[in-house]
């Protein structure tokens, strides 16, 4: 079985400091990246910045700094933020490094070689923001002023020579494509709107600019820069080390399992990127997956709508882990999420605080006092003990098709529900009645340690600082931290030492309490 596992984030405008939406997209490929690395697989994980375009280079002229300089320090916010989040991305690639370029122009000679680029003139609409552009029916006019009807951005009159993709000889090599790979475009509601607009006939895509020279030069035509879009694509394998295919990266992770992506940027990824590596002779990656947005006030946010929500703001006052539980479990994987700092504070109080971190301090304040600090022996498992210990062994290959599937809500209500359960169980069992029955009040605190190891053990990708903490208990750390081993009902070892941990979660006290 294929047990390398490719995944990446979009890279990131360097125009101005990250906010919510691209914590969203970086925490729920990092959720993917452990979640697989626990469950056995050797993954990649690919994040970093796309720094060439006109978008850049207006935002530094308009910072007055000068646009490498500026593309380093944003960057820098960038990557600095991957570390805020936890991230465990395997590698940050920006755009405007060395081996960056020398594959997109390789990927353009090979492009140009198949006959896939001429040389001709454009005159149409672009965005600059989106850096796309965009037909005369994609356009509206809102008080005099032209804009995307789609994104709403403004978009001005383009006249220049260009080079052209041959993008229209690939529309039906795409769609046999998608016909023969169904599930590369998902969630399955976006994949209908790629293929109509695949069927209402592709142009031939406009690759190159002249106006402007903040890009990669068009290898033999100086005058030119590579189009912003078909060099940040290329990112996925120039991290591989594109055009080495002998390499050991290439060779392990490429096609990618899969590019996490927001619906924004969807026609880019399942259209025009596997059209230029059809083109190239290269296999297409396995899957796209367009998430929804992050709204706040209903809003998509943006600087110009000036409703950013700032994640390190969020990150101080609540914490990193009670953000990414939030994100993970509030806003419906695939849909768009209004954020709320009620239902955050919300999630803190009654998820983590009261289910998860109540459990984890009550049980091991219990087996402390009663067990003498040990993980204590358990004779025979009872029927309600196995009830709940078995619907993790039940559940676990369905917890790994559903995530094969991305369906992380299936994934979080699975752990909500089992939080409840065992606190559930916990007082129905009523171990500290059982102090003239040493066998039974044990197996009843063997049980609970393991239903909190295995709910720590899903809980693990999601809030991962948070959950090494509460495996401090029985001194797990998080190499041990194995899927697979959510299975087995017997895994703490009778004996071993049980240690009192520091409070999970504080309570948020709310305003109107
Ligand atoms: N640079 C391009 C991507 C190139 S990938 C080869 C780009 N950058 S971006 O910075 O504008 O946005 C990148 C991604 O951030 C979006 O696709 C999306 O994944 C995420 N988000 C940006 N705003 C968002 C929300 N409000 N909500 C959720 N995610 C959004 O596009």
């Amino acid at each position: 079985m294929d047990k390398n596992f490719y995944i990446t984030t979009p890279i990131y405008y360097p125009s101005a400091r990250p906010h919510m939406g691209h914590a969203y997209s970086s925490i729920i490929a990092d959720f993917f990246a452990r979640f697989k690395r626990m469950d056995g697989f050797n993954v990649y994980f690919l994040t970093g910045t796309d720094e060439h375009g006109l978008k850049i280079q207006r935002a530094a002229e308009k910072n007055g700094i000068e646009t490498s300089k500026f593309c380093d320090e944003i960057s820098k916010t960038f990557k600095d933020l991957s570390k805020t989040l936890n991230l465990t991305n395997t590698d940050f690639i920006r755009t405007t490094e060395q081996r960056h370029k020398e594959s997109v122009q390789h990927l353009w000679n090979e492009l140009k070689k198949n006959d896939d680029i001429y040389l001709s003139k454009y005159s149409g609409w672009y965005s600059v923001s989106d850096e796309a552009f965009y037909s005369d029916e994609e356009i509206e006019e809102i008080d005099g002023k032209k804009q995307s009807i789609s994104s709403k951005s403004a978009v001005e009159w383009m006249d220049e020579e260009s080079y052209f993709f041959r993008l229209s000889k690939w529309e039906k090599p795409l769609l046999d494509f998608y016909e023969k790979n169904p599930d590369f475009i998902s969630p399955e509601s976006r994949k209908n709107e790629v293929i109509s607009f695949v069927k209402s006939g592709l142009k031939d895509l406009s690759v190159s600019r002249k106006s402007f020279s903040w890009g990669i030069k068009v290898p033999n035509d100086n005058d030119h820069v590579i189009y912003v879009w078909l060099d940040a694509l290329t990112n996925y394998i120039s991290a591989l080390n594109y055009p080495n295919k002998d390499n050991d990266l290439y060779k392990k992770y490429w096609p990618a399992s899969i590019h996490l992506i927001g619906k924004d940027i969807l026609r880019f990824h399942a259209i025009y990127w596997p059209a230029f590596l059809l083109a190239a002779k290269i296999e297409p990656p396995k899957k796209v997956y367009g998430h929804g947005w992050i709204l706040s006030n209903d809003q998509k946010m943006s600087k110009s709508k000036g409703n950013i929500l700032d994640p390190l703001e969020i990150i101080n006052e609540y914490g990193l882990d009670p953000l990414r539980y939030y994100l993970i479990k509030e806003v419906s994987f695939g849909n768009d999420g209004n954020i709320s700092q009620e239902r955050l504070e919300d999630c803190i109080n009654s998820d983590l605080a009261n289910n998860y971190g109540n459990l984890c301090q009550r049980v091991t304040a219990f087996a402390i006092k009663n067990c003498q600090s040990k993980i204590p022996e358990k004779v025979q498992f009872e029927k309600e003990d196995l009830d709940i210990l078995e619907k993790f062994s039940e559940n676990l290959a369905l917890i790994r098709n559903k995530i094969d599937n991305q369906d992380i809500n299936f994934y979080i209500d699975f752990i909500v529900n089992s939080l409840f359960e065992a606190n559930k169980y916990f007082n129905d069992q009523e171990p500290w009645k059982k102090k003239n029955d040493i066998t039974r009040l044990n197996t009843i605190v063997y049980t609970t340690l393991e239903i909190v190891r295995k709910i720590s053990f899903l809980l693990y990708p999601i809030i991962p600082e948070s959950t090494l903490k509460a495996l401090k208990i029985f001194n797990i750390n998080e190499n041990e931290i194995i899927l697979s081993t959510v299975a087995n009902n017997d895994f703490l070892v009778k004996g071993n030492s049980i240690n009192k941990i520091d409070i999970l979660f504080n309570k948020i006290e709310k305003k109107d309490d």
